[in-house]
This record gives structure tokens, C-alpha cells and sequence, in this order.
């Protein structure tokens, strides 16, 4: 079975073309804001003026290998709503021009199935947290259950605004990182969890006030280390009230060292596997899209036209996991 898989949802527009064992072929296409942060229009845009080449070379290699497609996936959501659009509008039209179903994918189910076709972790309590998302989520009864999440901004988007802040380039996840790496002081900043949810915007603001009086590199490391514990210790929560054995961190923040290391001990510590994916599995990507809308797929699930409109608020748990 060989599926193509869209994303679109927010900074990258990726086409990827998946069989059971591996991906056989992927494009994408990177929007970078001109200032600040994500245009929801621009972005959108930035997709629909990069679709044909993306797509085609995606086909090219298709046509090359003699392959024959089975399903058009997309991500229907949640994410920024003209992106979407874009996206659903060019899968609507390749699925017609192929004859083969469309598989409507939530964007966030897909971090973690790629995470898990990927490391091989089969009941994983996962992290995903990216730019849109932060929250803890595990299996239960044949849905993904959030166990925790934030009240308020994501953690990927939290470290965005406070770069903004203090002059640095968007995403501002990776310049942290490596600003970090330089600190010598812990400054304490506000640590926010309630209950089994997290907060992040009052400490991306204090962390911009700090950042007028401290060393930049201290601030940075020491919002990490906020930001990052308050992680760790929902996900530890999360760990035992699930009754899990491993943990999956997946989503572009994903891609920190430090937040990677935290985890690894605190999963040494409780006797958990700890699963992270390659790099490229771990930000927004067409495989991930492709993937499980072949799991979608084997298991009988398609969507039908009618029902593919967009779904910028699309929640992880509105989803009935039938597959395997
Ligand atoms: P979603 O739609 O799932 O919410 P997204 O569109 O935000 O995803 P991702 O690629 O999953 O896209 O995540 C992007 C986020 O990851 C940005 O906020 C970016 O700053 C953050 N990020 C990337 N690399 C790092 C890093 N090394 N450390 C911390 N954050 C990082
Ligand atoms: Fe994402």
C-alpha cells in the first residue's frame, strides 16, 4: 500500500509518498516570516505558490519507481486555517485526478504515529510539544487521552515570543538552545502547573523582564529549565496514573538536547523507555501525514469529500483510534 501524504498546518509545506516500511520519497517547502512571528495568510500563500513544484517532484519519483498511489492523506487539523485550506484544496484535487480515496489527518495523532513507526515504542505516554501544541496524552479505550496540557500558549511558542523580545530570529527554540549552552546562573522564574495542566505565557513575559537585568544566556538556560521541568513532571504524573512503560516525546521542541536529557533521567529514574525519533520526524512533515493515513486506510477509515472540510480546532481525544 503506498499513500500521498500533505501537511500544511502552520511553517511547512511537506508532500511525502509511504509504503508500510519506509518513505519513499519526500519534498517540503519552508515559509520564514519576514518579521515576527507565523502570517496565517502569508503562510498559506507561501504553500499554495510551492505546491506544484513540491508535489511534482514527489510525483516524478512515483512515476520513476513505476508506483502507483493508493490514497491522498492531508492534515485537516488543527492548525492555522487558510494553510489548511490550501492544503485540503490541493489533496481534494489530487485524490480526483488519481481516482483514490482521501484520508483526513489530525495533525497531532500523526506526531505520534510517525514517533511511534519510527522508534518502535508501542504504548507510549507522549509529550508533544511543538510551536501549537503542548500536551501529555496516552491510549485509553481506543483514544488518544490528553492527560495534561496548556491553559494558555504552547511551549514551542512561548520560547518564540520571548526570542522576539529580545531581538532574536523566529523560531527562537534553537537560538535558546544554543544561547543556553553559555549560562553559569539559575534565575528563578515563574513555574505554573495546576493540577495535571501547564502554563507557560506569564513565564515567557517574566523571562523577557529578567532578560533587561541578566545575562541573556543565563535567562535563556534558566527558561529552559523552567519550562522544561514543568514538562518532566506532568509527563512523570502522567506516567503513573496511565500505567505506562515508556514515553514518546514528539513535536519540534522535541528537537532540544536539554528537554531530551531531563527525560531520559527522569525515565532512568522510573524505570520507563524512553523514545525520541530522528530529527526529521519530529517537526511538522509529509510522512507523518502519509503514515497515518495509511494506517487510516488498512484500517477502512477514509473521508469522504463532503466531509473534508477543515478542522482548525481538530482535538486529538475527538479522535477514534480503530486502527493498529
Ligand atoms: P504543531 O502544528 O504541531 O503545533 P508546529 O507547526 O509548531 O507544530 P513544529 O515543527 O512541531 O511545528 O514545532 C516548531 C516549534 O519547535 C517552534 O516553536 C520552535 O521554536 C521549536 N523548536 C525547534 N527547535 C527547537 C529546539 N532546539 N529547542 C526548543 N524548541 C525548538
Ligand atoms: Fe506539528
Amino acid at each position: 500500500t503506498v499513500v500521498l501524504g500533505l501537511e500544511g498546518t502552520a511553517w511547512n509545506l511537506s508532500c511525502a509518498l509511504v509504503d508500510e516500511e519506509e518513505v519513499i520519497a519526500e519534498e517540503s517547502a519552508t515559509y520564514v516570516p519576514a518579521k515576527g512571528g507565523i502570517h496565517p495568510r502569508e503562510a498559506a500563500q507561501h504553500h499554495a505558490g510551492h505546491m506544484a513544484p513540491v508535489v511534482g517532484e514527489v510525483l516524478d519519483a512515483a512515476r520513476r519507481d513505476g508506483i502507483a498511489i493508493d490514497a491522498v492523506a492531508f492534515s485537516q487539523g488543527p492548525g492555522l486555517g487558510p494553510c489548511l485550506r490550501t492544503v485540503a484544496t490541493a489533496a481534494r484535487a489530487l485524490a480526483l485526478r488519481f481516482g483514490v480515496p482521501l484520508v483526513g489527518v489530525n495533525h497531532c495523532i500523526a506526531h505520534i504515529e510517525v514517533g511511534k513507526w519510527k522508534t518502535g515504542a508501542a504504548d507510549p505516554v507522549v509529550l508533544y510539544v511543538s510551536g501549537g501544541n503542548s500536551q501529555v496524552l496516552a491510549l485509553r479505550r481506543g483514544r488518544y487521552r490528553i492527560f495534561g496540557e496548556t491553559l494558555d500558549i504552547s511551549v514551542g511558542n512561548a520560547l518564540d515570543k520571548f526570542a522576539r523580545q529580545v531581538g532574536l530570529p523566529h523560531p527562537g527554540g534553537p537560538k535558546l538552545e544554543a544561547l543556553a549552552k553559555s549560562a553559569k546562573e539559575y534565575i528563578p522564574l515563574p513555574y505554573v502547573v495546576k493540577g495535571m495542566d501547564l502554563s507557560f505565557s506569564g513565564l515567557s513575559t517574566a523571562a523577557a523582564q529578567a532578560a533587561k537585568k541578566y545575562d541573556l544566556a543565563d535567562v535563556c538556560s534558566s527558561f529552559q529549565e523552567t519550562a522544561f521541568a514543568m514538562l518532566v513532571e506532568v509527563t512523570e504524573r502522567a506516567l503513573a496514573h496511565a500505567e505506562k512503560k515508556e514515553v514518546l516525546l514528539v513535536g519540534g521542541v522535541g528537537a532540544n538536547s536539554r528537554l531530551r536529557e531531563m527525560l531520559n533521567i527522569m525515565c532512568e529514574e522510573r524505570g520507563a523507555q524512553f523514545f525520541v525519533p530522528e530529527m526529521r520526524f519530529m517537526g511538522d512533515n509529509g510522512s507523518m501525514i502519509a503514515y497515518t493515513g495509511l494506517v487510516m486506510l488498512k484500517a477502512g477509515v477514509t473521508t469522504p469529500l463532503a466531509e473534508s472540510r477543515v478542522r482548525p480546532g481538530y482535538r486529538t481525544d475527538e479522535v477514534e483510534v480503530v486502527w493498529k
